[in-house]
C-alpha cells in the first residue's frame, strides 16, 4: 500500500515545505501530496487561500507577488516552495500528487508544470494531478493526455464512478469519512487506484489495507510505515 505524506510529513515538519517532503521520504513514504496556487506563471506550494495560518505573512496568497511570497517564513525558516523545487528535491521513484487549489490560466499552468518537469528531470509518470475542481482536471487531461488524473472528492459520489470515468482518471482520492468497502471494490474492479485521505490512526490504516485500498495520505508516514507491513 502506498504511503503518501500529506503536505509532506506534516505532523513533524512545517506542512508543504521542502523540509516536510524530505522528512516524508526519510520516513520511507512512497511519495507526497502537496497543494498548489498559481502565482505569476509559477506554482507555489501552500494549502490555504490565506497566508496567516502557515506563514508569518497576512492576507490572501493571490494578492501577493511571487517575490513577496518567497520572503515569508513558512515555519522553522522554510520558504514557501515552488513546485519545480519539489520536483528537483524528490527522488525519481517517489510519487508526487499535485493537488491544484488555485489556477488562473490553464495554458500557463500547463507550460509551467512542463517546464518544471523538464528542468528537474522528475518523471511525469510519477506525478498525479488532482483537484476538487473537476472542470480544471478535464481541461488539463484534454490538453495533456498522458498525465495521471486523480479524481478527488470529499463526498460520496452519487453517480458512482461516473465522475472518475468522465475525467479518464488514474486514481480516485476519497475522504476517509465517506469511503466504504463497497466503493473501494467497485473502483478497483474498474481499474482505478483508490487513495484515501487523511489517515493518521493505525486502526484506520489497517482497516483500509484490509479493504484493498491502494494508498493513504497521512501526516505521519513513519507511523504508517510501522503499522502497515508493506514495502512499496
Ligand atoms: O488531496 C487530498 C487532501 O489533501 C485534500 O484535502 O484540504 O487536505 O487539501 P486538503
Ligand atoms: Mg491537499
Amino acid at each position: 500500500m502506498w504511503i503518501l505524506g500529506h503536505r509532506g510529513a506534516s505532523a513533524a515538519a512545517p506542512e508543504n515545505t521542502l523540509a516536510a517532503f524530505s522528512l516524508a521520504m526519510s520516513q520511507l513514504a512512497t511519495g507526497v501530496e502537496l497543494d498548489t496556487y498559481q502565482v505569476e506563471n509559477n506554482n507555489v506550494v501552500i494549502h490555504d487561500r490565506w497566508l496567516n495560518r502557515t506563514t508569518n505573512g497576512k492576507g490572501m496568497v493571490t494578492s501577493h507577488s511571487l517575490s513577496q511570497l518567497r520572503k515569508l517564513d513558512a515555519g522553522h525558516g522554510e520558504v514557501i516552495p515552488l513546485l519545480g523545487e519539489v520536483f528537483t528535491l524528490m527522488p525519481p521513484h517517489a510519487i508526487i500528487n499535485v493537488e491544484i487549489k488555485h489556477l488562473t490560466d490553464i495554458s500557463l499552468w500547463l507550460s509551467a508544470i512542463h517546464n518544471d518537469l523538464s528542468s528537474s528531470g522528475f518523471p511525469t509518470e510519477n506525478v498525479i494531478v488532482s483537484s476538487f475542481n473537476h472542470r480544471w482536471l478535464r481541461h488539463i487531461k484534454g490538453a495533456w493526455p498522458e498525465v495521471k488524473i486523480g479524481a478527488l472528492t470529499a463526498t460520496y459520489p452519487e453517480n458512482g464512478l461516473g465522475f472518475a470515468n468522465d475525467l479518464d482518471a488514474y486514481s480516485l482520492h476519497m475522504a476517509l469519512d465517506v469511503v466504504d468497502e463497497y466503493y473501494v471494490r467497485e473502483a478497483r474492479q474498474a481499474g482505478l487506484k483508490v487513495l484515501v485521505y487523511t489517515v493518521d490512526y493505525p486502526d484506520d490504516m489497517l482497516m483500509l489495507q484490509a479493504w484493498g485500498v491502494d494508498g493513504i495520505f497521512t501526516n505521519v508516514p513513519d507511523l504508517a510505515r510501522r503499522t502497515l507491513l508493506c514495502d512499496e
